[in-house]
């Protein structure tokens, strides 16, 4: 078993982005995870499109894209035209989701659906086929350093039953609260990609961080 770890931009130094982003670069991280806010949909307020595009010039990971916004598919083409591998869009969030799915594939990019922690992931029964990513939210979405819901492991386990169920491709990414305690957990119960901000940021050694968490 191992995980693929995104790396969230959210708690790094916003003073020096250029050495963190060097760190990552250098790395065995295997994306960066972006979270784009509103103020609406959740209650902050993070980076946008013109400060990602030197984002997305100075990182050479593929970027995992997080948007804690209302409407969210207003954000389509300037993700896109950020060459992002991943878009992430909130079930909460957007009314026709399978249109919403196709358009994001349609624009070369992996669909990923997120979970807010209090929707179950039941409700992805009849998308979860066409999904290439499930984000499970395991903190309520809008900030870094929060504790760790540990509810989020019993949705990992049954979100790989439902994926193994309907034959899904989906992988499962979890989001809030991961270190390599929590990140273990979620590797047991069957996730595929852990988001790691503070766990990584703010720790003595990222790097190091960062392959343990990759080695679970
Ligand atoms: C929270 C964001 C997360 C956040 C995670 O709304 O979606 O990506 O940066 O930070 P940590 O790992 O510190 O909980
Ligand atoms: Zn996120």
């Amino acid at each position: 078993m191992s995980q693929l770890v995104s790396p969230s931009l959210l708690s790094a130094n916003f003073g020096n982005l250029k050495e963190d982003l060097d760190m990552i670069n250098a790395s065995a991280a295997d994306w960066l995870h972006i979270d784009i806010m509103d103020g609406v949909f959740v209650p902050n307020i993070s980076f946008g499109p013109p400060v990602l595009k030197y984002v997305a010039e100075l990182c050479n990971k593929p970027l995992d894209v997080h948007l804690m916004v209302v409407n969210p598919m207003n954000y389509l083409e300037p993700v896109k035209a950020l060459g992002a591998r991943v878009m992430n869009i909130h079930y909460e969030a957007e009314v026709h989701l399978h249109r919403a799915v196709m358009q994001i594939k349609e624009a070369g990019m992996m669909a990923g659906v997120t979970l807010n922690p209090s929707t179950p992931v039941c409700m992805l029964k009849d998308i979860v086929a066409d999904l290439d990513l499930v984000l499970l939210m395991s903190v309520n979405p809008g900030f870094g350093g929060q504790k760790f819901i540990a509810h989020t492991v019993n949705k990992v386990r049954e979100l790989r039953e439902l994926i193994t169920a309907t034959g899904s491709k989906a992988l499962i990414e979890v989001d809030g609260g991961v270190n390599v305690e929590t990140g273990r957990l979620l590797a047991e119960a069957g996730s595929d990609v852990l988001v790691a901000g503070n766990a990584v940021f703010k720790a003595d050694s990222p790097a190091d961080v960062i392959s343990a968490l990759r080695a679970l």
